[in-house]
C-alpha cells in the first residue's frame, strides 16, 4: 500500500507513467469509465477547497467509482473533539482510498500511521500539495513538452504557498532548471526549501522583489495568492495582499510562449484581462488536475 504525502513519494518514472495515463484518458475517456467500479473514495477536507475536493470527486466518478466524505471540519465529528487518527481509522472501514486536506502541517502523515487504505495529501497547511503539483507537471508537459531547461519564476506568497514548495521539490529532480523567486521580504521562500532542496541539488536560483526585471527570461511564471488564512496579523495581510498584480503592461517584455500558471483560487494577483491571453494556463491546470487525479487514484488502487 502506497501513500502520497509529498511529490517525492512518487519517482520520476511513476510521474512519467501518471502523465502517460492522463494523456491516454484525455484521448479515450470511455476506456476508463468503469475502472473503479465498486471502489469508494473518501474526501476528508478539514479546510475549504473548490478545485482539489471537487476534482478528486469528479475523477473518481469518471472512473466509475463512488465518493463519500465531508467538506469542513465543522461537519465532521472532529468538531466534537475526535482526533484525525480516529477519523481516518474509521473511514478506512468505509472507503478504499482517502484524499485528505488539513490546516496542520503533517496531519496526513500522522494519518498514515493508522490507515488501512492509501492516503493522498490534498494539502497540509503551508507544507505540501502533491496533487496540485501533478496538475502543474501535466500542464508544463502539455505546454512545453519538457521538464528540463526551463526558467521558472514563482511570484507572490512563497512563504506559505504550499503549491510552490511542492513544485520546487518536483523540479529539483530535472536538469537545467533555473528558479526565480519574486516576493516581498516577508514572504520569501522558506530557508528549509533552500537548504534541503535547492542547495542540495545545486539548482541555480535568484531572489528579487520586482517582476518586471526578470520577466524577459521566464519560460513559466507561477503566480500565487497571498495566503491570508495563514497570517497571524491581519494588518500584514492587508499590506501585502496586492503587492503583485499581473496586468497586460507587465507582460510587454515577456516571451511569446511564456506559460502563466496559478494554482487558483485567484484574488487580485492576475488581472481578469489576462485570461484572454493565450499564455494564460491557469484554467488548463484545473482540467489537467482532474486527469492526473484519475491516474493517481488508479495507480494507488493497483490499476483498479
Ligand atoms: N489549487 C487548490 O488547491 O485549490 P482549492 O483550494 O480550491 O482546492
Amino acid at each position: 500500500m502506497k501513500h502520497v504525502l509529498d511529490i517525492t513519494d512518487l519517482s520520476i518514472e511513476e510521474i512519467d507513467s501518471l502523465i502517460a495515463t492522463a494523456m491516454d484518458i484525455i484521448k479515450d475517456k470511455e476506456k476508463y469509465q468503469d475502472i473503479c467500479k465498486r471502489k469508494k473514495l473518501a474526501t476528508l477536507f478539514f479546510e475549504p477547497s473548490t478545485r482539489t475536493r471537487l476534482s478528486f470527486e469528479a475523477a473518481m466518478l469518471e472512473l466509475g467509482g463512488s465518493v463519500i466524505g465531508f467538506s469542513s471540519a465543522s461537519s465532521s465529528s472532529s468538531s466534537k473533539g475526535e482526533s484525525v487518527s480516529d477519523t481516518v481509522k474509521v473511514v478506512g472501514y468505509y472507503a478504499d482510498i482517502i484524499a485528505m486536506r488539513h490546516p496542520k502541517e503533517g496531519a496526513p502523515m500522522a494519518a498514515t500511521a493508522v490507515s488501512d487504505v492509501p492516503i493522498i495529501n490534498a494539502g497540509d497547511g503551508g507544507h505540501h500539495h502533491p496533487t496540485q503539483t501533478l496538475a502543474d507537471l501535466l500542464t508544463i508537459h502539455r505546454e512545453k513538452g519538457r521538464f528540463n531547461n526551463l526558467t521558472v519564476g514563482f511570484c507572490g506568497d512563497l512563504k506559505f504557498g504550499r503549491t510552490v514548495h511542492s513544485l520546487v521539490n518536483a523540479l529539483s529532480r530535472y536538469t537545467g532548471i533555473k528558479l526565480v523567486f519574486i516576493s516581498p521580504d516577508e514572504l520569501k521562500i522558506p530557508q528549509y526549501i533552500k537548504t534541503d532542496i535547492i542547495e542540495k541539488t545545486g539548482m541555480p536560483y535568484v531572489e528579487t522583489r520586482t517582476m518586471e526585471s526578470v520577466m524577459p527570461e521566464l519560460d513559466i511564471l507561477y503566480m500565487t495568492r497571498v495566503q491570508g488564512e495563514r497570517f497571524f496579523n491581519e494588518a500584514d495581510y492587508i499590506r501585502l495582499r496586492d503587492y503583485y498584480i499581473l496586468t497586460p503592461d507587465k507582460l510587454e517584455n515577456a516571451k511569446k510562449d511564456l506559460c502563466i500558471m496559478h494554482p487558483l483560487p485567484r484574488v487580485n494577483e492576475i488581472a481578469r484581462s489576462i485570461d484572454k491571453d493565450p499564455r494564460a494556463c491557469y484554467f488548463k491546470q484545473v482540467e489537467n488536475g482532474k486527469y492526473m487525479r484519475m491516474a493517481l487514484i488508479m495507480m494507488l488502487l493497483g490499476g483498479a
